[in-house]
């Protein structure tokens, strides 16, 4: 990273392969919302390249951008569509998923998505599901777990068998049946199917919001930022917007260039660490559109330029985004989606 660049998300795609290669197979890998904002086309190659085989996106515009990009594997857009946008599907030669005769007689491969209990897109009307499924240009069946993971709930297996008696009755065996997100694929192989529709796992981020490293993945991004200030402060001195925080005894503070405009959420006010020099110091005072403070105690080695991390390793230190989502009252998922265009995505191997 450059000294004076503001905030930089750092890609190990090395790792978005590597967590491809664990993660059941076939394996269709999730990158929509710019690659859960990790960024979509080099994640998508990542994924490729760790033997997924499918990629998945929600929207038509995001297929037409992996082609734009080169993919050539087969996409399968899971959202809900306009007119509009099936063409744009259709034009990027993408799979769409169809719940609706409307959408089943236009588009030349769809999955049917019976709605088994997310209550959110799919039809719940199994006859309807069944005839869709018997149209030649029915190529995959599927569903979508609203709880796989929340350990031993009960809702996840009365989806599952529902699904399975779907896929019964359909009993076609030249079709696609996928049904796994990353929880479930994690937690039950008897929810794998003909293949898994994995997102969050690709990039080694723990869908149950515990340690990605109990599944032996390996988070992807890291967040850095940089000491573009240092400053004392005497006892009783107050920091920031609104003053939140104040220095009980003499302290040295650092200013960090990165805030709520970069997707640092101005939640982690007074409620996170950061990683300087390996060690965990606390983020004190408001998060501003622009920068954080940071507090460094009565003394510190710290100086301009040294490199902050938001959310990764240092030294013998980590950050998990499980622990800034946690700090949130949030997920994973949002912490690393949530990062903004603001901070540039750096791909590496
Ligand atoms: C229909 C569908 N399948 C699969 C996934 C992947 O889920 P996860 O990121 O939990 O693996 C998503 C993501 O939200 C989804 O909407």
């Amino acid at each position: 990273m450059s000294l004076g660049e503001r905030a930089v998300a750092r890609i190990d795609l090395g790792a978005i392969e590597r967590n491809c290669a664990r993660l059941p197979k076939p394996l269709c890998a999730v990158v929509k919302a710019n690659g859960y904002g990790h960024g979509m086309g080099p994640v998508a190659e990542a994924a490729l390249a760790g033997g997924a085989g499918w990629l998945a996106v929600a929207t038509a515009q995001e297929a037409a951008e992996l082609r734009a990009g080169g993919i050539s594997s087969r996409v399968l857009v899971m959202g809900a569509l306009t007119k509009d946008e099936l063409g744009v599907a259709l034009e990027a030669d993408a799979d769409v998923v169809a719940w609706t005769e409307e959408i089943a007689a236009a588009a030349p491969r769809v999955h049917v998505k019976l709605d088994t209990g997310m209550g959110r897109l799919g039809t719940k009307d199994r006859d309807l599901a069944l005839r869709l499924a018997a149209r030649p240009n029915a190529v995959g069946l599927m569903t979508h777990f609203a709880t796989a993971d929340e350990r031993g709930d009960k809702l996840f297996d009365r989806q599952l068998s529902a699904f399975r008696r779907f896929v019964d009755d359909v009993g076609r065996d030249d079709v696609i049946v996928h049904a796994a997100n990353s929880a479930a694929a994690l937690r039950d192989p008897g929810s794998h199917f003909d293949m898994v529709r994995c997102g969050v796992a690709v990039y080694g981020l723990d869908p149950f919001q515990q340690d990605p490293a109990a599944h032996r993945l390996e988070p992807a991004l890291s967040l850095h930022s940089w000491v573009a200030s240092i400053r004392r402060l005497e006892g009783g001195e107050g920091v920031g917007y609104g003053h939140t925080w104040r220095a009980e005894k003499p302290t040295w503070l650092a200013t960090v260039p990165i805030g709520y405009g970069d997707g640092w959420r101005r939640g982690l006010s007074n409620n996170a660490d950061v990683l300087i020099r390996g060690r965990r110091h606390p983020s004190v005072g408001a998060v501003s559109m622009d920068n954080v403070t940071v507090a460094l105690g009565a003394d510190t080695d710290v100086e301009i330029g040294d490199e902050v991390v938001l959310i990764g390793r240092q030294g013998q230190e980590a950050i998990l985004a499980e622990e800034v989502a946690r700090r949130l009252g949030t997920i994973n998922y949002e912490v690393t989606t949530g990062l903004l265009p603001r901070v540039r995505r750096e791909p590496f191997r």
